[in-house]
């Protein structure tokens, strides 16, 4: 694979310096941000900050639908979304990097396909496994390659937010079989399917869930965060440069 898209979230806002930026119009209005372009390897990378480059835009008001026709305009073959999300399952403890392969979305009120007028294209995407294998493959690979610990599989929770969930709702999450929550993989993961894209999610979990714990700081969020950031950051370096073959 030679064009690939990147979606950071919360952490990884940037992305390094760009050999430079695609402003680009969709139909469906303007995206979170321009697309800042890279060259790794061999590998045209694609940057679009989810969140806007000031950090401005929370999970409900994100254009999803732009931000993937903006990448279906640019060409690229596959997605790697970054999330930061809360850590329900044991092994989703605050730093540990998760490669989700379920999902259940409770999101709600958002545009979630490009096809919500009558007069639209009607697709029933085809969505058992949201995630695509090929490129969770890739992800794996590559963490092998860099001796990084990454969990593979698990289900994640898509909430509304901006808040935060109550303690009842992830104990129904928990119930429901999910292992971590975030509010961003909704409707971007069905959006790309239907835009025929590969997408994967990287998830990093930045706290411990709603009841889980005492509630912690967003400062000590923050410095989770970072240190995780730096082995995706390692992670995808690797990814591009050695695994996109297997894509
Ligand atoms: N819930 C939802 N989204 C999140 C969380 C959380 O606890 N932490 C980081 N993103």
């Amino acid at each position: 694979m030679s064009r690939l898209g990147l979606i950071g979230g919360t952490g990884l806002d940037d992305w390094g310096r760009a050999s430079c930026f695609h402003t680009v119009e969709t139909p469906y209005g303007p995206p979170s941000a321009r697309l800042a372009a890279y060259e790794i390897a061999g590998c045209q990378v694609f940057f679009l900050p989810r969140h806007g480059e000031q950090h401005q835009i929370p999970p409900h008001a994100v254009n999803y639908r732009a931000n993937i026709d903006a990448f279906r305009q640019l060409g690229v073959e596959g997605i790697i979304a970054v999330n930061a999300v809360g850590g329900i399952a044991k092994h989703c403890y605050p730093g540990r990097i998760v490669l989700p392969d379920q999902l259940i979305d409770y999101s709600w009120g958002r545009a979630h396909s490009f096809s919500m007028a009558a007069t639209d294209a009607l697709q029933h995407i085809e969505f058992g496994e949201p995630f695509s294998a090929h490129l969770r493959q890739g992800l794996l690979a590559a963490a092998r390659h860099a001796g990084l610990d990454v969990h593979d599989g698990g289900c994640i929770a898509v909430s509304q937010g901006p808040r935060l969930e109550t303690a009842a709702e992830i104990a129904r999450f928990r119930q429901d079989g999910c292992d971590l929550v975030g509010m961003t993989t909704m409707p971007e993961a069905a959006l790309a399917r239907e835009a025929e894209l590969d997408y994967a999610s990287l998830c990093v979990s930045a706290n411990w869930a709603a009841g889980l714990a005492e509630p912690v700081s967003m400062q000590a969020i923050e410095s989770t965060l970072a240190e995780s950031m730096l082995e995706v950051r390692e992670l995808l370096r690797v990814f591009f440069k050695v695994c996109t073959d297997v894509c």
